[in-house]
């Protein structure tokens, strides 16, 4: 009898290993004969550890398993999907995932994570294939005409900054990975890259050949070390099997991977950073020009891209540029993965085309808040994305439509608040986040966010409200317009947003007008 059960962290901080222990044992006192598989997470995190039986019917799943129900769900006749409290029924039938458009997660939580036979067995490595057969501007021009763009936030074509990197003349190009998932929210890179390894990797080899590079570095954040050794782990297995190296199956092209890690930083997750990170410097912020695609790492032509973007890459490669096209809305091409958390009944990962409304993604994937309490307050985009309003709710998820109202989609993280948040504690966290993390290379973005924090707190103390109110907007202004990166340019965004659309949460009864 096989079951799965997931090796991701969220899975293992909720007690994985523990409920797989409590099974072997259990199976070994009845005298039964059980495999357990450890996949990814299929994203639905509320219901984690999340463990499936194979049946005659499919996969049946068991949720929010502990230790203490397994003699339990023993008795039930789980293993051969037996009925009991936690069951859920066939996995493929539940409503969360059934609804979702599985593109680039599509063997996330299907299959053996580690397991290159697994990964081959549902698709694996067919995009690059292809790929190896093509000239390498027919590779960029079907990633530009899939209309995919930058999952990192910042949604630029890859297609175009491929081509940048194709065109530059250089002895040594680079793939760059950026695995610095930091963003308060997300964990969507996490999820790929522990749950379906070989997919990123094999997202990699595709941009390398397109470009032609044939060195490539995952820039990962200390804070993953399950990650970390999942892809190590996954490098060797595709390095034994001739998927990396000097001469990629017999084709004579090469390419190889290797792991870095961060230290922690917040901004090393901006690519000149990263890339100055990766060089053995400090992660401070370069200037642009030049582009990391024209001077990116040793001053090499490269490819900057996030994790979720190369990893899109094999599908569009395997079913072509039109089949991925065809998911989303405007220039928002493709799907998107969203990360509900914060104050949500059902926090998870959800997959879907561009253009879904917030609210549903709320509503109808999240359950509303975990605390059953109104909606005040969603953050989109990570910490440096703007406060939406209940009445901003209905805002379709794209790109164009949120940067419209002043917002960011950004990474794909959606943070909820209910009615008991303080938006003004929210501004002061966005100053005192930046305080944290500038890299302190413009003043805007150093002394800015400082001075920031401070003022709010005299708000907050009820002292000189309209003047310090007035002094915020005057700061923010600077920090938009003076600041280098993203850092210090958008954290005015949540601070705007939070003084716009709640004003009462910055005048408390008998504060000073
Ligand atoms: P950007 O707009 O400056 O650049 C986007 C990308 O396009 C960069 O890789 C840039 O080098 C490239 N590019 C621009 N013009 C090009 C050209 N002509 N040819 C080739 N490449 C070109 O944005 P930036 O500063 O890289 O990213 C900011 C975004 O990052 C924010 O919108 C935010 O949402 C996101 N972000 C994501 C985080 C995460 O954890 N994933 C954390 C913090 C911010
Ligand atoms: Fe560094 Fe902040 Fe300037 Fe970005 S905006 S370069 S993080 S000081």
């Amino acid at each position: 009898m096989t079951l799965y059960v997931p090796l991701d962290s969220t899975a293992l901080a909720m007690g994985a290993d523990e409920v797989v222990l409590a099974i072997m044992t259990e199976a070994a006192a009845r005298h039964l004969d059980v495999e357990v598989i450890r996949n990814g997470s299929w994203g639905m995190s509320w219901l984690e550890p999340l463990v499936e039986v194979v049946t005659d019917k499919g996969r049946m799943a068991y949720g929010n398993v502990t230790p203490e129900e397994v003699p339990g769900l023993f008795d039930a006749g789980f293993l051969t999907g037996g009925e009991h409290a936690l069951g859920l029924g066939l996995t493929a039938e539940i409503e969360y995932l059934k609804s979702q458009d599985r593109l680039t997660f599509a063997r996330c939580g299907l299959i053996e994570a580690l397991s290159l036979e697994d990964y081959r067995a549902h698709g694996g490595f067919k995009g690059l294939e292809k790929a190896l057969k093509m000239l390498p501007q027919a590779i960029v021009d079907q990633v530009t005409a899939s209309g995919l763009r930058g999952r990192g936030g910042a949604a630029f074509p890859t297609g175009i900054k491929w081509n940048t990197v194709l065109g530059a003349e250089a002895d040594q190009k680079y793939i760059c990975c950026n695995a610095d998932e930091g963003d308060s929210g997300t964990f969507a890179d996490r999820i790929l890259m522990e749950g379906d390894p070989y997919c990123l990797i094999e997202g990699m080899i595709i941009a390398g050949l397109a470009v032609g590079a044939t060195e490539g570095y995952i820039y990962l954040r200390s804070e993953y070390p399950l990650c970390r050794d999942i892809l190590h782990e996954a490098l060797i297995e595709a390095r034994d099997a001739g998927w990396l190296g000097a001469d990629i199956r017999g084709s004579g092209k090469a390419f190889d991977i290797e792991v870095r890690m961060g230290a922690g930083s917040y901004v090393c997750g901006e690519e000149t950073a990263m890339l100055n990170s990766l060089e053995g410097k400090r992660g401070m912020v370069r200037a642009k020009p030049p582009l990391p695609a024209l001077e990116g790492l040793f001053g090499q032509p490269t490819v900057v891209n996030n994790v979720l973007s190369l990893a899109s890459v094999p599908i569009i490669m395997d079913q072509g540029a039109d089949f991925y096209k065809n998911y989303g809305m405007g220039r928002s091409r493709g799907t998107i993965a969203f990360q509900l958390a914060g104050n949500i009944a059902r926090g998870g990962l959800v997959e879907k085309a561009f253009g879904l409304p917030l609210r549903e993604m709320i509503d109808g994937y999240g359950g509303g808040t975990d605390s059953g309490r109104p909606i005040k307050a969603v953050q989109v985009g990570g910490p440096l994305g703007a406060y939406l309003a209940e009445g901003d709710l209905d805002l379709p998820l794209d790109y164009e439509a949120f940067s419209a109202a002043g917002a960011v989609l950004g990474h794909g993280g959606i943070v909820v608040f209910d009615d008991t948040v303080d938006m003004a504690a929210q501004a002061k966290f966005a100053f005192d986040f930046c305080v944290e993390e500038s890299c302190g290379k413009c003043t805007p973005c150093r002394i800015g966010s400082v001075r920031g924090a401070e003022l709010i707190e005299k708000i907050q103390a009820g002292q000189a409200v309209d003047d310090n109110l007035a002094l915020v907007k005057d700061l923010c202004d600077v920090m938009d317009s003076g600041s280098l990166c993203a850092m210090g340019g958008m954290t005015p965004i949540p601070v705007l947003s939070a003084m716009d659309k709640w004003p009462a949460d910055f005048r408390k009864d008998g504060v000073e007008k």
